[in-house]
């Protein structure tokens, strides 16, 4: 293993710097060059590739965002644009590549790979929405803010005695609004991976309202959606004033927490020292706080669990 490249790739997540200057300190320690690749596999595919050195990574660990930018490419999806991209590689002299992003960038990686481009991906994506890990870099960052969002909606919910209905990112899963309604003490969660009952939901308002709650704080996942209309609605059937509010891209950014920077450091180095023992096609996870590799097809084709013991956690602290 002489020379690695590196991106980021979908949607950034906080902590993706810290995971590309885990990868480039821990290659250039073992005697191997990096390239970094801008735009994702937009860039790859265009020849945006730039050689990295240590100073290249200074100064980046505690910034959110992706330096190396990102991208959407839907090309990727054909075969022929791949092939390009492997004989851009080629070119370069690069032996293997490290991707840090979600489901979409790591079946890239894959296909990718069986053109003789050794990969690795890394998980950067707020979703946490990969099964075969417990946490992917972005979630615990993007998990924060929603928890501040939610303690600032409600001191505004309160004064003015509202339900407030919280938007919360996610994709189709529902962990960041299920977390974050733990943490922010939310008396509804609404998520993609549990049934949902408008009925009960009005009766839960109702009764804080009799119990004396200033405030309703309803967490809807995005997956879910439709919390313009469920504020209408709950206004309309229980005559307390209600607020929509979708958190949206403020999501994505912001500095890392401490768990992702950590987090996103030991998956870096781990996925350089997967490729020095010769391994491609892995993807690096953490289970028990143990960061692992594991084969990728076999990561993907995993069936996400929501933690329904949580949920009914929630549902009986919260309300
Ligand atoms: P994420 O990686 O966060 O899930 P996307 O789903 O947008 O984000 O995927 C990121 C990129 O990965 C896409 O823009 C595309 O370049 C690549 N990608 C996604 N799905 C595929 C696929 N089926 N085949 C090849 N490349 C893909
Ligand atoms: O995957 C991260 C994410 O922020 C999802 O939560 C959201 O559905 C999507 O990306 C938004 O994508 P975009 O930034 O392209 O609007």
């Amino acid at each position: 293993m002489k020379k690695i490249a590196v991106l980021t790739s979908g949607g950034d997540a906080p902590g993706m710097n810290a995971a590309v200057r885990a990868v480039v300190r821990m290659a250039l320690h073992n005697g191997i060059e990096v390239m970094g690749v801008q735009r994702g596999y937009a860039g790859l595919i265009s020849g945006e590739l730039f050689k990295m050195d240590r100073k290249s990574v200074s100064d980046i660990i505690q910034r959110g965002g992706t330096v190396l930018r990102t991208a959407r490419c839907k090309e990727f999806k054909q075969e022929e644009v791949r092939e390009k991209a492997a004989a851009i590689l080629k070119a370069y002299g690069v032996d293997a590549l490290v991707v840090c992003g979600g489901d979409g960038s790591f079946t890239g990686a894959k296909l990718l790979s069986k053109l003789g481009v050794k990969t690795v991906g890394l998980p950067g994506t707020i979703d946490n929405d990969l099964a075969y890990t417990d946490y992917t870099i972005g979630f615990d960052t993007a998990l924060n803010t929603v928890l501040d969002a939610i303690s600032k909606l409600r001191d505004t919910s309160s004064s003015h005695e509202r339900v407030s209905v919280i938007e919360v990112m996610g994709r189709n899963c529902g962990d960041l609004t299920l977390y974050a309604g733990i943490a922010g003490g939310a008396e509804a969660i609404i998520v993609p991976e549990m049934p949902f009952n408008k009925d009960e939901l009005i009766q839960t308002i109702l009764q804080g309202k009799l119990n004396g709650k200033l405030h309703n704080i309803v967490l809807v996942a995005e997956g879910v959606g439709g919390a313009e209309e469920l504020a209408k609605e709950i206004e309309e059937v229980t005559g307390i004033e209600s607020r929509a509010t979708i958190l949206g891209h403020i999501q994505r950014g912001g500095n890392p927490t401490a768990m992702d920077t950590v987090l996103a450091s030991r998956m870096g180095a781990k996925a350089v020292q997967v490729l020095m023992e010769g391994k491609t096609s892995r993807v690096i996870g953490i289970k028990d706080n143990k960061i692992f590799d594991q084969d990728i097809d076999e990561a993907l084709a995993m069936e996400r669990t929501f933690d329904v013991d949580l949920y009914n956690i929630a549902n009986a602290i919260n309300q």
